[in-house]
């Protein structure tokens, strides 16, 4: 399913395999980051960033918010894929066109033809904040890829197994860098470290993470 062509990539030197279906593509998103931050704003403006609640109760420690067809939104009744934003029960933003260049650019360049990325989950991590291991499993379509966009500060990306149980690979991610995971990979368990304290000169002292998906 991967294309492990590496001339058929713009940047053959930046890429690390995850798995059979799954690697990074080292500052892919660079060329894109003032595009992305743009869009950002532009989403931010009209859907900020807000913390979730989980079904248990407990309030998520990243922010997030949502452009796209469907938005990722969690409350006390569970993880979900809506149409509109619960905050003003209107439409997530559009997806903007550089966004979506990006996430299929980088989808083409793991081998990933055709991503019609419809939901775009953005994520804010400050230092502290961490994603517990998770399968990404509210999606419709399970034969499209993930493709995970990184700005700001480092994280490290914990890459697991198809059981919780399976120990994570750790891969460090810093601004710029994309991860693309599907295939045989799609539903590998995944999660984020808590963040150490750091300041990125262009984002400051956080972490953007654009995580897009073929959702409905
Ligand atoms: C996610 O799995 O939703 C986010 C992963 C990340 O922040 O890199
Ligand atoms: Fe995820």
């Amino acid at each position: 399913m991967m294309n492990l062509d590496l001339f058929d990539s713009g940047m053959p030197e930046g890429r690390e395999s995850l798995g059979r279906d799954a690697l990074v593509l080292r500052g892919f998103g660079l060329p894109f980051v003032d595009a992305v931050l743009a869009a950002v704003d532009y989403i931010e403006a009209c859907s900020p960033f807000r913390h979730m609640q989980t079904r248990r109760g407990y309030t998520m420690s990243v922010a997030l918010t949502n452009c796209g067809r469907l938005g990722w939104i969690s409350d006390r009744a569970g993880y979900r894929y809506s149409q509109t934003d619960p905050l003003n029960n209107k439409a997530w933003p559009e997806m903007p066109a550089d966004l979506l260049r990006l996430a299929t650019q980088a989808a083409d360049a793991a081998g990933f033809r055709g991503f019609e990325p419809d939901a775009c989950l953005i994520n804010s991590y400050l230092p502290g904040s961490k994603m517990a291991l998770h399968q990404d499993r509210n999606e419709a379509d399970l034969t499209q890829p993930i493709v995970s966009v990184s700005l700001g500060i480092p994280a490290i990306f914990l890459f697991g197994g198809h059981q919780r149980s399976d120990k994570p690979a750790r891969i460090p991610l810093f601004h710029g860098d994309i991860v693309v995971w599907g295939g045989e990979d799609r539903m590998r368990f995944h999660g984020i470290m808590p963040l150490k304290a750091a300041e990125h000169p262009r984002v400051g002292a956080r972490r953007i993470n654009l995580t897009f998906r073929r959702a409905g």
